[in-house]
């Protein structure tokens, strides 16, 4: 998705800007651009395509300047070209526009400039906003941005220079992430803090509805209405060197190996193996408030929504309180009956994704307890629900997620235990669980420590045109990741489905060119499922079986086996998405697919 970074201070902007977009290269993108300013105007230079075809054109024309804009686009109003990249100009030519998000109502404004004699040289959102200020911009730019932002609707995070204020960098933010960078006697506004880490490790993070004014002396936090806002300046705790690819080919293959360390992360210190109980105090929700809930809604979007998926069986089987799972996207603009007896968990790695924000903030306006599961820190969800968790699992750069979702999936087994705690789950069994979860680094590690034979599996398969993932119980969540991992790096088109579901219709696709994926650990609904592999078997379709260790059964019937250790049967997902993780990533790489940034996809969805 998008990226935005803005500087002005002593130093030249160019290569400050240029590096701090190369920081966000792993968000996803099609263009990029930057406006510098110096004595001679606003300099723009802009290319489609990747980050290094903007380079390329800065070699010949490096603008001067010591103020100044980048931005990295993913486009929504008008195809990837180059004119339509950003940054954006006025009428005037004076001002400089860099936008994420969508203007909703950038088609009624275009027209009514257009009317009075405004002509327009891409079909962005974007420019309308620009040309917008620039009508009412007299002598004070940020005045002009204040009052063209009463006039648009939807989700932006910009930032605007003008030529005729050389020492100013305006910056607003709604819907759409923006943070500003305090360095020594140079500021920076930025929508992703690795943007700027190298700089400054001191950022204030704006909200909905605010807008920053920087200077060559400082900076101002502002509103639509009122000039100054009191913000405090927090301090960014990791460093550049976790968002490296630190050896590995690249950062999805660096994070699927960081599990044993992240979901031990994500599980530190919360497990009281003595009660049998999770302490989860950052819910912000004391035990009588937990028991008082008869009823709770998981909201996510893509892999996070599989991880809710899990946290339904989990919940539902461990502390019997009635779970539903919606599709954020969908949540935001239905009717959902809420009230102060539900429990809405946001779900979301980012923190960012524009549908989960929209419905977390959905279900408070209905009166519902909103918490997050997140992973990234200060992002918008973590900072407007009402309470959560931390997933603790470090920077994922990689666009597919993989490491966030074992870590998603650590903490809603955390939240189960907990509720169950308060009902009907025994210290014993708890204790039980804790062992079980505190087993699962290790597991992991051992799988990962195969990953050879995931690779020789995929160099079997890479060339299917098509893939099938089944899985029953908790583990058809897993088939649904299984595909979705496949689909989004390889592009090969895959489908989860639940094991007994094929016959409704799927096992139609089955003959000697599909390869088919079992989920199939020894588990409660064990025999069914060697049942369905049977059903692919008599009709010619290629099995390869997930299966626990030690079995026999399955072994037999499956042309390729994988073994998991035994664990939980509620936290087999954990370990069996690890060797689905792998087998995308090598398909992938074989496929000579771009892993860390597939087409069309970003990593975080900060748009509707
Ligand atoms: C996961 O591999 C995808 N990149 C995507 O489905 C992602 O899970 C989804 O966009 C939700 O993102 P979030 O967890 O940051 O909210
Ligand atoms: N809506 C703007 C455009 O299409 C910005 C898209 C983005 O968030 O990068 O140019």
């Amino acid at each position: 998705m998008c990226g935005i970074v803005g500087y002005v201070g002593p130093r030249q902007a160019t290569s400050i800007l240029v590096d701090g977009l190369r920081r966000m290269e792993y968000r996803g993108y099609d263009s990029a651009g930057i406006a510098v300013i110096n004595g001679t105007g606003v300099k723009i230079r802009k290319a489609a395509g990747k980050l290094s075809a903007l380079v390329d054109k800065l070699k010949t024309e490096t603008p001067d300047g010591t103020i100044g804009v980048g931005h990295t686009r993913w486009a929504t109003h008008g195809a990837p070209t180059t004119p339509n990249a950003h940054p954006h100009l006025d009428q005037t030519g004076r001002i400089a526009v860099i936008h994420n998000g969508i203007i909703e109502n950038a088609g009624t404004i275009r027209k009514a400039l257009q009317m009075r004699g405004h002509n327009f040289k891409s079909e962005t959102d974007t420019e309308v906003l620009a040309h917008l200020i620039g009508e009412y911009d007299t002598d004070n730019l940020e005045e002009a941005v204040a009052s063209a932002l009463w006039d648009v609707e939807g989700a932006y995070g910009i930032a605007v220079i003008c030529s005729e204020e050389p020492g100013t960098v305006v910056a607003a933010r709604n819907g759409s992430p923006l943070l500003i960078g305090v360095g020594d006697g140079e500021y920076f506004v930025a929508s992703d803090a690795s943007a700027i880490l190298e700089h400054t490790r001191s950022v204030v993070y704006l909200d909905d509805g605010e807008m920053a004014v920087l200077k060559r002396d400082g900076y101002r936090v502002r509103n639509l209405t009122e000039t100054h806002v009191e913000k405090p300046v927090n301090q960014i705790e990791w460093d550049l060197a976790t968002i490296e690819r630190g050896g590995y080919d690249h950062f999805m293959l660096k994070e699927i190996f960081e599990q044993p360390e992240s979901l031990h992360n994500t599980l530190r210190g919360h497990l009281l193996e003595d009660e049998g109980t999770a302490r989860l105090r950052g819910l912000n929700l004391s035990d009588d408030e937990l028991k008082r809930f008869d009823r709770i809604i998981i909201t996510a979007c893509g892999t996070s929504w599989h991880a809710a998926l899990i946290g339904e069986y989990m919940i539902e089987e461990m502390a019997r309180v009635p779970v539903e799972v919606e599709y954020a996207s969908e949540f935001r603009y239905r009717n959902p009956v809420l009230d102060d007896r539900c429990l809405v968990i946001a779900i979301s790695q980012s923190g960012e994704t524009a549908d989960t924000l929209a419905a977390v903030r959905e279900a408070k306006r209905r009166g519902a307890r909103a918490v997050g599961l997140v992973n990234v820190v200060g992002s918008t969800i973590a900072r407007e629900v009402d309470g959560g968790l931390y997933l603790r699992a470090g920077a994922e750069i990689g666009v597919a997620s993989t490491k966030a979702f074992n870590s998603q999936v650590g903490a809603l087994a955390m939240v189960s235990l907990r509720l169950a705690r308060l009902k009907n789950l025994s210290v014993l069994q708890g204790r039980d669980f804790i062992r079980a979860l505190n087993r699962l680094p290790d597991q992991i590690k051992q799988i990962l420590d195969r990953a050879p034979e995931i690779e020789r599996l995929a160099t079997k398969y890479h060339k299917a045109g098509n893939c099938l993932y089944l899985g029953r119980g908790v583990n058809f969540p897993v088939a649904l990741e299984g595909a979705l991992k496949l689909k989004e790096i390889s592009y090969i088109h895959a489908e989860g489905y639940p094991a007994a579901e094929m016959k409704h219709g799927p096992i139609a696709l089955i003959d000697e060119n599909m390869p088919v994926v079992f989920i199939a650990p020894k588990d409660a609904v064990y025999s069914k499922i060697v049942s369905n592999v049977e059903e692919v078997k008599a009709r010619k379709g290629r099995v390869i079986a997930l299966v626990t260790e030690g079995d026999v059964e399955i072994a037999k019937l499956a042309e390729d086996t994988f073994t998991l250790p035994q664990t939980h049967d509620l936290l087999t997902p954990i370990l069996a998405s690890v060797p689905l993780q792998l087998f995308s990533y090598y398909v992938a790489v074989l496929r000579g697919c771009n892993v860390d940034q597939p087409r069309n996809l970003a990593k975080s969805v900060t748009v509707e």
